[in-house]
């Protein structure tokens, strides 16, 4: 995994170095201009191919699990995170293969969203997590919640763990898992059962 940080300041074609402008029509707040995110867009065209050009917007698909284990199928990616009031729309029109939110809330730009997607999309690779933390039994993963766990003491403070997981029934133990992602899920993920 590698990942490369392309600053488009460094592509600017005025001597001002911007990369921001008013947007036509009038309205507050400024948009990130065409030319440097395209010049550097082609730039690294012309250096390998890309999978994916993803644009990180609030007014993107809102990511899940099952779009994060597409993308991490892919090779290489580029992901174009916007500041003010976003990027030039020719820019989505022309380059942009996908468009991804992370939560129905407004960040200060996408460069925190583009963290999450690659955390979310990098810990999938092959070797990236051993067998304790393997990403099968995650939570989404299946459309269902995970289940609680438990480690040692057997009792705190009054407390007990169920039964079942010390019982060394591994057929029982996965039967209670599933049932307890189930209920889990009911409860407050309703949604993802439909
Ligand atoms: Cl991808 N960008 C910004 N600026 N805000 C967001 C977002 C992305 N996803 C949720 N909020």
């Amino acid at each position: 995994m590698e990942i490369h940080l392309h600053n488009i300041r460094d592509y600017s074609t005025n001597k001002q170095k911007s990369v921001d402008d008013y947007q036509f029509g009038g309205g507050a707040g400024m948009v990130l201009m065409i030319e440097p995110i395209a010049i550097c867009i082609d730039k690294l065209k012309s250096e390998r191919r890309y999978d994916e050009i993803i644009y990180m917007t609030p007014d993107g698909k809102t990511l899940n699990q099952q779009e994060a284990n597409q993308i991490s199928l892919k090779e290489n990616i580029i992901i174009i995170c916007g500041h003010y009031k976003g990027i030039d729309q020719r820019i989505r029109d022309m380059y942009v293969t996908k468009e991804i939110s992370i939560g129905d809330y407004v960040l200060s730009g996408g460069e925190l969203a583009a963290a999450v997607l690659c955390d979310a999309v990098i810990r999938l690779l092959p070797g990236v997590l051993n067998d304790e933390t393997s990403a099968l039994t995650d939570s989404f993963q299946d459309n269902l919640l995970a289940p609680p766990v438990y480690t040692r003491p057997e009792e705190f403070r009054g407390m007990k763990v169920p039964e079942i997981l010390l019982s060394g029934n591994h057929k029982l133990i996965e039967e209670w898992r599933m049932e307890e992602s189930l209920k889990r899920t009911k409860e407050r993920r309703p949604d993802l059962l439909d």
